[in-house]
């Protein structure tokens, strides 16, 4: 980082007798956040917006039923997230989010935005990517001691706002099941919100995490779809090709 040259990295600013707190110590403190909450680089550019509805035809349905159309969806859906990071911008509390939809529908940009969005307010938040959350877990079990292991659940357990990307068709174990269970019992038991974005069905993640997990992801999240017609990451390679 660089160095402030208002305060010289003290924080703190003198003016004839009184020491002021510098205006670098707030964008210190986001900086630390940002750090804690493990969002990857790539992901702390996305705001709500960035986010274009273009990719949600106006005019076609996902459903038999023509109940409403890719844009009512996402439009919805993109409210649900704002209402969700302004709500909990201050105090944490209360329901999370469930995000389920197709390949590259939006749903890790819109978690991501959320993310964003709590961390310029200060709010502290932790964005762990399911897969490398099992893995990392698994790699610290046979180490001694196992403390890293129990910092980083502690962590996803006790953080304010918590966020879970790729709730996904993995190769779960006994295990691995038993973990994710105990964050989302604990955020359930605290009153914590937790965002989670899945590409499974809720029917899907009961197939492959049991009921015991999905009856919590309902009792801690409002369920949101967000669908696409064409992954949109195809459809961005295609736009940067012409
Ligand atoms: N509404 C949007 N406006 C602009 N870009 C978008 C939008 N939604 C997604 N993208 C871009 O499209 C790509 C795929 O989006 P994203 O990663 O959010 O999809 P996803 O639903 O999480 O997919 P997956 O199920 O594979 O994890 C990313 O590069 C993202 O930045
Ligand atoms: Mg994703
Ligand atoms: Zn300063």
């Amino acid at each position: 980082m660089i160095k402030c040259t208002n305060c010289d990295g003290s924080g703190i600013v003198i003016k004839g007798n009184v020491a002021y707190k510098c205006s670098c110590t707030k964008q210190r403190v986001i900086e630390m956040k940002y750090k804690e909450s493990r969002l990857p680089a790539k992901l702390q550019q996305h705001t709500f917006d960035k986010f274009e509805l273009r990719y949600y035809p106006e005019d076609e349905y996902p459903d038999k039923n023509k109940a409403a159309t890719y844009r009512e969806i996402a439009i919805n859906t993109l409210e649900a997230a704002k209402n969700f990071a302004k709500r909990n911008s201050v105090k944490a509390e209360g329901k999370g989010l469930f995000f389920c939809g197709n390949v590259g529908s939006g749903k890790t940009f819109l978690s991501s935005a959320i993310a964003n969005y709590l961390l310029s307010k200060g709010q502290r938040v932790l964005f762990l990517v399911v897969p490398d959350l099992l893995d990392e877990i698994k790699a610290s079990y046979n180490k001694e001691p196992e403390t890293s292991e129990i910092e980083l659940l502690q962590h996803a357990r006790n953080i304010p706002v918590l966020i879970l990307d790729d709730l996904g068709a993995h190769n779960y174990t006994d295990w691995t099941r038993n973990k994710i269970y105990s964050i989302l019992n604990s955020r359930l038991n605290n009153e914590l919100p937790t965002v989670i974005n899945s590409n499974l069905t809720l029917e899907e993640i009961e197939e492959q995490l049991g009921e015991r997990i999905t009856s919590r992801i309902v009792e801690l999240c409002d369920i949101y779809r967000l669908l696409v017609p064409k992954d949109i990451r195809h459809l961005k390679n295609l736009e940067r090709r012409v």
